[in-house]
């Protein structure tokens, strides 16, 4: 039988072109005193990356039947936001990071302030993209989404999880605080993929539920297995250093319950995803699909 993984290729293959072009077309290089920012934020979206949170927007359009160049817009936001966090969790002020998506990260390849202003940059894109009227054709439906986003990135989202995960190291986290860093640092955005679906094609607050769980469990193990990267990964396939959260005393679920029950979490975690989807046909085989890859990877 064909490994989940293998079979998710040529979809991961696709959105990652996609990606591409479009961030491509979105950032020509000026010729005036910016071209330094824009190379920057280039170098960081173009040519990397798993581009899972994009394939997730993707594949939650597809349950509703969104057009898939709007879902392409909502997918190129994330990617943003995405880059963004990884541009600045890497700075010598956080994790302080050399090696990014197999190329040297932004702050190395250009200098600390062309990284803040590259992410910031690309933060801001991220509305701008959503607010767009290209993205939808209802005004209700762009505002919706940029609170959405703006609620996963911000002090109860992502930014607030690496608040945490930077006090974790000074303070002991026990599984419940390691858990809702986890939920607020990867699960915010990544749960953002699955609702964006639901927003562009207007499903009611209340059919949403099984999406949320499967964010939810996702979320979770999605950082579980990064986790698990960083112990027994190989940086030449991973495309970033290794044994950094252990050298950096970072509160992981493998810090806390070692590496063989973190995988057993991780699985059950994954396992727990794919049912909340029973209530859909073939059409969530995609869902399913990345949930499998999000444990199975080895990058
Ligand atoms: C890395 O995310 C940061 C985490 C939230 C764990 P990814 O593993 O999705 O990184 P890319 O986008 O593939 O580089
Ligand atoms: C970073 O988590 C998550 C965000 C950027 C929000 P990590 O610090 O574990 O991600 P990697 O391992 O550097 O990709
Ligand atoms: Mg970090
Ligand atoms: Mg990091
Ligand atoms: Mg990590």
């Amino acid at each position: 039988m064909m490994r989940p993984s293998n079979s998710l290729k040529p979809a991961l293959d696709a959105i990652g072109t996609a990606m591409d072009q479009r961030f491509d077309r979105l950032l020509p290089v000026p010729t005036d005193g910016r071209a330094r920012l824009f190379k920057g934020m280039r170098h960081a979206v173009i040519g990397g990356g798993k581009r899972m949170r994009p394939l997730l927007v993707v594949a939650s359009c597809d349950l509703f039947h969104v057009d898939r160049e709007r879902a392409l817009r909502v997918a190129v936001a994330i990617e943003c936001v995405h880059v963004y966090s990884l541009i600045h969790d890497d700075l010598p002020c956080m994790d302080d990071d050399d090696l990014r998506r197999g190329k040297p990260t932004v702050h190395k390849a250009f200098d600390e302030a062309t990284a803040v202003l590259a992410g910031d940059s690309l933060h801001a894109l991220a509305f701008e993209v959503l607010a767009d009227p290209a993205t939808h054709g209802d005004p209700a439906a762009r505002a919706e989404l940029v609170l959405e986003l703006a609620r996963a990135s911000g002090p109860a989202g992502m930014a607030g999880g690496q608040m945490m995960d930077l006090a974790a190291t000074e303070n002991d986290f026990d599984l419940g605080e390691t858990t809702r860093l986890q939920q607020l640092k990867t699960g915010a955005l990544i749960g953002f993929c699955l609702e964006a679906g639901a927003i562009m094609g207007r499903i009611p607050e209340q059919a949403r539920t099984p999406l949320r769980g499967y964010a939810r469990d996702l979320g979770l193990a999605f950082q579980i297995a990064d986790d698990l990267l960083d112990v027994e990964g190989d940086a030449g396939k991973t495309g970033k250093a290794v044994h950094k959260d252990a050298e950096q005393g970072k509160a992981t679920f493998v810090s806390l319950l070692g590496v063989d029950r973190a995988k057993t979490q991780a699985a059950m975690l994954i396992d727990q995803a794919i049912d909340h989807l029973h209530g859909y046909g073939a059409e969530a085989d995609l869902l399913r699909a990345i949930a499998r890859f999000a444990i199975e990877r080895e990058f």
